[in-house]
């Protein structure tokens, strides 16, 4: 098994990557299309030659829909292309779910091969479903709007509301943090960006990359007020009945390292190469 290089992303645009790849795996496996038990280092498909991917697509960069195509768009969405052209097959995505449904509907079966979702790996996701090597660095951010006095301290009151995405990562975050707060969990991020902006929240709680990367582009009327070093790295959810198939992602990725097109991915959503 390989491991990928660290991706760190630091606020302000630019990703860093540290020190190269580790060598030893094999190219990657090829599929054995929809039918019967995998062979060592073979895998299922719930659609013969295509890759099908589910996501919750209201997190951009990573994914979002693009208003005037209609179709999914970002880091996730380029990455699953490329990860599927090296497997040899085409890309499905399906339509946006509920972030927290993600991990249920992969373990359940039957739906999609993989989740890719800007998720991170976590020791209770791995219980549930085997999850890649990482593909890049995250933390989280708090944010709340520009001219707002609040800080850490004054967002713990029962007075405050502080909206994160269910099931998120930094729902659990908040939840440890603001233990006297009101902590709203919504469907997507964007609702809560929004609900900042009019008021409806005093913050809210998500990945670095995401918040950094809306205030840029959509939401010039926030603010990060704390960056929060969680040091967390996202991967893709693989059913544990599948094992080939996180194997053959992880060599995927590994050769995605090694030729360039993580690199280009890269610099198309956050303007660095690394
Ligand atoms: N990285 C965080 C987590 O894994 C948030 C991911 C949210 N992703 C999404 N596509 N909405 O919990």
């Amino acid at each position: 098994m390989s491991m990928l290089s660290r991706r760190q992303f630091v606020q302000g645009g630019s990703l860093v990557a540290a020190a190269g790849l580790l060598a030893g795996c094999g190219s990657a496996s090829s599929g054995t299309g929809s039918s019967g038990p995998a062979a060592d280092g073979e895998y299922t498909l719930v659609s013969e030659g295509k890759l099908t991917c589910i996501s919750n697509l209201y997190f951009p960069p990573f994914e979002f829909m693009d208003d005037k195509t209609g179709e999914p768009r970002g880091f996730d969405i380029d990455m699953s292309k490329s990860l599927a052209e090296h497997l040899g097959l085409e890309v499905n995505w399906l339509p946006s779910q509920a972030f927290d449904s993600l991990v249920p509907t992969i373990k359940a079966g039957g739906t999609a091969d993989v989740a890719i979702a800007g998720m991170t790996i976590t020791d209770a996701r791995k219980a549930e479903v085997d999850m890649s090597d990482p593909y890049i660095d995250s933390n989280q951010s708090l944010v709340t709007k520009v001219g707002s006095e609040d800080t850490m301290d004054t967002l713990d009151d029962a007075s405050k509301k502080i909206a994160v995405q269910a099931g998120t990562t930094g729902a659990d975050w908040a939840k440890e943090n603001f233990p006297k707060a009101e902590i709203v969990p919504l469907d997507d991020i964007i609702s809560a960006m929004n609900g900042v902006v009019t008021g409806s929240y005093a913050a809210l709680v998500t990945d670095l990359p995401v918040s950094s990367y809306q205030i840029k582009n959509s939401f010039s009327s926030l603010q990060i007020i704390e960056e929060i070093p969680t040091g967390e790295q996202y991967g893709i959810a693989v059913s544990k009945d599948n094992p080939g198939l996180t194997k053959a992602i992880n060599a995927a990725l590994a050769e995605m390292e090694e030729d360039g097109s993580l690199d280009a991915i890269e610099t198309e959503w956050f303007g660095a190469a690394l």
